[in-house]
């Protein structure tokens, strides 16, 4: 796509925004030599070996090879295009640009054209569905409704929450666009009969809108307005193309800046908990779709904080699910750990209607517990503490508990409670929880231990390949390294460029090297100056970004000599002696000769000259 966004502006975008502060966003950064470390956001990982480099305002993985300026990053990362890329960084960065470049960029447009035709089908349908909630009588009850429960209208906005009217709605509307019948059919926005024939799926509902990481809507779910056994109290998108629940967290689009801001999450059970917290100001909340959190979401929330707090309803099937969930993530995250309970029984929507935003507030400032300390006291739900053989049974449990962590401080805190509370000696307790210790060293898992140490700042990345995307991780040949370093050498020593552009006929043995070269040799025509962050704008190339990226992450030395380019050159040009295939052609030549050939002869003729031109540049190159 041609960028229509002149050079300077982007430019100007892309120093005033620090590729720390906007990776920042999505991936947690930690300082690690020279470089920041954290995990990737593109795949799966467990040790970081996403790298972001300030001072050349560049980022790069060492393990799936990707890698490009703060553009790329966001262009990967959320499926943009370049013009779309430029404008979201701008915005980060408060930096007004022209109404003509953010009115061109800002349709979404994604690669695949049926995604962005179905994104459009959501975005349309939400502002209906928001149109017949707060202008149309259709939408009157749902109205009140959501004003009883305690939405204002801004709030109603804020989350694009609408209401599906009980006759249908957005069948004939996009009939009537003439929206393509597949479409419909792909959207889950209907329900099939066996026909073929499709009616609305969402009726007599109020719609919450489920946005991905970008805020745009990808899914709803609606809320029936009264009660009954009949049907379920909330109801969903199916999985589309756009949407897959497992690696979906409700506001997590909103949230994302005050989950930075506090340095912290706050996981609810329900929309309504999310939407209640965040007129309170507690905006950092998120609630995954109404199942237990799932690897991906887990994942998603460990990528930009690492303190999570539950914050489920204190009824007991809430407590069960705090249970769960922290066994779940103390098992499967670093994150670190702690309840969120509201007092008798209530969900956190509730207890804020009844008991107002400021000790709504103050749950959230003084009421936090440690996972120890919920634990403890979900232990006592099915006991009778009254009883000698509920208390043992406690104590034991408690103890079990206990052993798992990692903090002799902490250990100590609980035993003077169970020391207090039931009267017993500390010594003993002490004893029997090391022996409890003992039994357990292999799996400890304690909740939030400390966290992996990031790799060596040094490691030797691995070749990139064309894309990019998935490097072989086989050692690289001694002739690629040859290539990598000379590049790494003409990019940023104008002298070397001069002499080795000088060699006649000199090209690398990989494409993608000699493809980046010949970018190179037009962007020095209208730059004085080697900046990398630029220049992967101008190559635009998404596949020789991460390649041109990977080289700035090496770990060479910072001046070069003569000696080391002749030696690359040659390395690199000699790749098999030319020499030899001298001798191999004329062996062929006179084969054919005698063959009488003539044709052949011909050819071999005219390869042989052309290896002996090869020779010379060798020659030259052995000069230089
Ligand atoms: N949920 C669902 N389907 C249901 C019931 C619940 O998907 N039939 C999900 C929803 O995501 C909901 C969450 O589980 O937000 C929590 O359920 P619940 O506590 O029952 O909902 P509340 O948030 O309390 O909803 P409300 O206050 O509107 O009753
Ligand atoms: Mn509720």
């Amino acid at each position: 796509m041609a960028n229509l966004i002149p050079e300077e502006k982007v430019d100007q975008v892309r120093s005033a925004v620090n590729i720390a502060d906007f990776v920042g966003q999505y991936v947690q950064l930690k300082k690690a030599g020279k470089n920041l470390f954290g995990l990737c956001p593109f795949h799966e990982e467990r040790t970081p070996s996403f790298s972001v480099n300030e001072q050349k305002q560049i980022f790069h993985c060492f393990s799936c090879g990707r890698g490009g300026n703060v553009f790329s990053f966001i262009m990967d990362l959320e499926n943009l295009s370049f013009p779309e890329a430029v404008v979201k960084v701008a915005d980060f960065g408060h930096i007004d640009l022209p109404a003509t470049y953010t009115a061109q960029s800002q349709p979404a447009t994604p690669k695949d054209q049926e995604q962005a035709d179905l994104l459009t089908l959501y975005a349309d349908s939400t502002k209906l569905y928001q149109h017949v909630l707060l202008n149309t009588t259709a939408g009157e009850a749902a109205l009140d409704y959501l004003h009883q429960r305690g939405l204002d209208d801004e709030t109603i906005k804020t989350f694009g929450i609408g209401f599906a009217p009980p006759k249908q709605l957005l069948l004939d509307f996009f009939k009537e666009h003439q929206i393509d019948y597949q479409l419909l059919r792909q959207s889950g926005l209907f329900i099939e009969n066996q026909a073929g024939e499709l009616r609305d799926r969402f009726v007599d509902r109020v719609l919450f809108p489920i946005k991905d990481a970008s805020g745009r809507v990808i899914a709803f779910s609606g809320r029936i307005l009264k009660k009954s056994p009949d049907e379920p109290k909330y109801l969903n998108s199916p999985e589309t193309k756009l949407f897959n629940k497992r690696s979906v967290l409700f506001n997590f689009d909103l949230a994302r800046g005050a989950i930075r801001q506090r340095k912290s999450v706050v996981l609810f059970e329900g929309f309504m908990d999310v939407i209640a917290a965040y007129r309170a100001g507690i905006q950092n909340g998120v609630a995954s779709m109404g199942t237990s959190l799932t690897n991906e979401q887990i994942y998603m929330l460990e990528r930009v904080t690492d303190q999570l707090y539950i914050c489920y309803d204190s009824d007991m099937p809430g407590q069960k699910a705090t249970d769960r969930a922290l066994k779940l993530l103390s098992g499967n995250s670093r994150l670190k750990l702690g309840v969120l309970q509201m007092p008798d029984g209530m969900d956190p929507d509730e207890y804020l209607r009844s008991a107002g935003a400021e000790k709504f507030v103050q749950v959230f400032e003084a009421g936090k517990q440690t996972p120890t300390a919920f634990e403890m006291q979900y232990l006592r739900r099915d006991l009778n503490l009254q009883n000698t053989q509920d208390q043992l049974t406690y104590i034991g449990a408690v103890l079990q508990q206990l052993s798992a962590l990692s903090s002799n401080v902490e250990q100590d805190l609980y035993l003077n409670q169970l020391v207090q509370e039931f009267g017993l000696d500390k010594e003993d307790l002490r004893q029997q929880l090391r022996s409890l210790v003992g039994q357990q060293t292999v799996h400890r898992q304690p909740h939030g231990g400390p966290p992996t140490p990031p790799p060596p700042v040094n490691m030797t990345p691995p070749p990139p390949t064309i894309t990019g995307m998935a490097p072989e991780n086989g050692p690289i040949s001694r002739v690629e390294r040859a290539e990598r370093l000379l590049l790494f050498r003409l990019l940023h020593d104008h002298d070397v460029w001069l002499r080795v552009m000088a060699i006649a006929g000199f090209h690398f043995v990989h494409d993608q090297y000699q493809q980046i070269l010949v970018y190179a040799e037009a962007y020095f025509k209208t730059h004085q100056q080697f900046e990398l962050a630029n220049f992967t704008d101008f190559m635009g190339d998404q596949g020789l970004q991460p390649v041109v990226t990977s080289l700035e992450f090496m770990d060479v030395a910072g001046e070069t000599s003569k000696e080391e380019v002749a030696d690359l050159v040659n390395v690199i040009m000699n790749q098999q002696p030319v020499a030899e295939k001298i001798n191999g052609k004329k062996a062929e030549l006179t084969a054919a000769k005698q063959l009488g050939n003539r044709d052949l002869v011909q050819q071999l003729t005219l390869e042989l000259i052309e290896l002996y031109r090869q020779a010379q540049r060798v020659q030259q190159a052995d000069n230089l």
